[in-house]
């Protein structure tokens, strides 16, 4: 069945992905990067599926909370009893995401200890019934994994093959083990195998390649070398918060200090509670950079508790 990863393959070569992050790409980031330069698809945080099937339900859900503007927009799932994928698939299909994402790379210990993660690299029947669970629960939806290439060695062939069995519509390889974290460069080689396999398992799954990313310049050379569909961006989005954008430009300072603004703007209005507030302060450096005084700004950016003392500080240096 053609489905939206298929039109994306089509339009774009590589199409581009923003990652899911675990507290930071959260419904505002989402939505200024959409709003911004804006990739193809997005994905939300990694959301549990334990909580939202019990009491947790009511301090989890907005990790699903979507507009129209970030559309394609996937659902990333974890969790460990099928049953509850299941739930959660028809969910996510309520709520109108575009794709449901199961979580199998997570290489945090507690998620892990938990059987979670990349611990279903080494529980492939498991995996294989958390996918089928959430195909049930979503009928008609984009399946989607993604993954790494080992828990502690590399074991691309045999769990990709697994993975390709399972016929998913796509499939994101973070190219390095659990146990290796971000702390080496991302083994593209063997993101490279997992095309071929493709090919020949499973043509219908687009293959993403993810790490280390930093550029569009970067990804178009992941897709020629490697043959990748999409590319995923992580770390890229706080180097360059224009970093999707397909005619790259240079941006002055000024623009980015009042992308800064919008983004502590919309922060404080969505989440008004002034405990929240210090959450906001990890993205002041992804926009004060590289222009006279900005470690002075840093500094006194860091000593804020609300927007309109942001707003202050940062325009008398706009
Ligand atoms: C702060 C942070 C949170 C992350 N949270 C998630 C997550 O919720 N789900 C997931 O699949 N990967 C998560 N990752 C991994 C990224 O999606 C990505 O695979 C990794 O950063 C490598 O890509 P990059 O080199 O482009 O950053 C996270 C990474 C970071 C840095």
């Amino acid at each position: 069945m053609v489905n939206f990863w298929h039109q994306l393959a089509i339009i774009n070569k590589p199409f581009l992905v923003l990652a899911p992050m675990d507290g930071v790409t959260d419904f505002v980031f989402r939505e200024i990067i959409a709003g911004t330069a804006k990739p193809d698809v997005l994905f939300t945080e990694f959301t549990n599926t334990e909580a939202l099937v019990s009491k947790g339900y009511d301090n989890t859900i907005h990790r699903l909370k979507f507009s129209q503007a970030q559309r394609p927009i996937i659902a990333q799932i974890w969790g460990l009893d099928p049953k509850n994928f299941y739930t959660t698939a028809r969910l996510v299909k309520d709520l109108g995401f575009d794709g449901i994402d199961i979580n199998m790379g997570c290489p945090d210990r507690a998620v892990m200890k938990m059987g979670s993660g990349a611990s279903l690299i080494k529980t492939p029947t498991l995996a294989a019934e958390m996918i089928a669970a959430t195909k049930e629960g979503a009928p008609g939806m984009p399946i989607s994994v993604k993954t790494r290439i080992g828990v502690t060695t590399m074991v691309t062939e045999t769990w990709i093959r697994f993975l390709l069995e399972q016929h998913i519509d796509a499939l994101t390889i973070h190219g390095r083990t659990a146990k290796e974290l971000s702390k080496v460069p991302a083994h593209w080689d063997e993101i490279g195998k997992t095309v071929k396999l493709r090919d020949h398992i499973s043509p219908g799954t687009m293959v993403i390649g993810n790490g280390d990313i930093m550029s569009l310049e970067q990804a178009g050379q992941a897709h020629t070398a490697y043959g990748v569909d999409g590319v995923m961006i992580g770390k890229g989005v706080f180097h360059n918060p224009w970093v999707f954008e397909r005619i790259p430009k240079n941006h002055t300072g000024a623009e980015s200090l009042q992308l800064l603004l919008k983004h502590t703007k919309l922060f404080c209005d969505t989440y008004p509670s002034p405990q929240r507030f210090p959450a906001m302060k990890k993205y002041f450096k992804i926009y004060v950079r590289s222009f006279r005084g900005a470690t002075s700004l840093i500094r006194q950016l860091m000593e804020t508790t609300d927007f309109s003392e942001v707003e202050k500080l940062v325009k008398q240096y706009i």
